[in-house]
């Protein structure tokens, strides 16, 4: 695995229950500040089963909870965890969520599932283009995870340069990658809880690689 900068977008797909989280989890432990977008409220299924919200690191020390977008006004810690109130899952909240990370930079926005924020291939909140096309030069970057990388925006895929891949058992979805990246690895499957790792930029094909929980 390269190194992945701060001004850099990362790509993570995967089937449920392949590894996505967990490995954004793990590699956004060491940066310093990140947001998480947690629409599907892992936070609570978490709480239930009695797991640590965000393995290694300590909450109101690290990272906050937090329900509203107002309360990113005041918070202390470098790491927020955003599980949005009902009256807040819109594309208008989601889309100030974007806007908050693009204006106040050096910031890292964690999306844990594209497909609640941006469904459809062209037609997506404007801050997060703003992310994605200019976001790099001001610190202020995606790490977007889906389950679904045939509808999520073509701006997603053209502007990561870090891919990690798991299995995908849509042949659609493959193929969108395959054919996004140029890399027909992409087309197999890596195998259980193993990712294909792309640096795009370092121009050498996908390698297999696994996390060491
Ligand atoms: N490298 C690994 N080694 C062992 N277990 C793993 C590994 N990666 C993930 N797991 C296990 O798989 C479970 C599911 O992983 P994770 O929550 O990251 O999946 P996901 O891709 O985010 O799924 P979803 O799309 O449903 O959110 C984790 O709770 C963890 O126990
Ligand atoms: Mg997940």
């Amino acid at each position: 695995m390269s190194f992945i900068g701060t001004d850099e977008h990362v790509f993570i797909a995967g089937m449920t229950g392949s590894g996505k989280s967990v490995t954004a989890e793990h590699y956004l432990a060491g940066y310093d500040h990140v947001i998480k977008l947690d629409t599907k409220d892992e936070v609570s299924e978490r709480r239930r089963k009695n797991k640590p919200l965000w393995k290694g690191l300590q909450e109101g020390k690290d990272y906050v909870v937090i329900t509203r977008l107002a309360e990113l006004d005041h918070i202390e810690t470098h790491k927020v965890i955003y599980v949005p109130d009902i009256d807040e899952q819109s594309l208008e909240h989601y889309n100030a969520l974007f806007k908050w990370v693009y204006e106040r930079q050096n910031t890292i926005l964690w999306i844990d599932e594209l497909m609640s924020v941006a469904d459809n291939p062209s037609r997506y909140p404007p801050y997060l283009k703003a992310l994605y096309t200019r976001g790099r030069s001001r610190d202020a970057v995606v790490w977007a995870l889906t389950q679904r990388p045939m509808d999520i925006p073509t701006i997603v895929m053209a502007n990561s340069t870090h891919f990690f891949i798991y299995n995908l058992n849509m042949p659609q979805d493959r193929e969108k990658v395959a054919k996004a990246t140029g890399y027909p690895e992409f087309y197999d499957l890596p195998g259980k809880y193993v990712f294909w790792y792309l640096n795009i930029t370092a121009a050498v094909p996908p390698v297999r690689g696994q996390l060491d929980l």
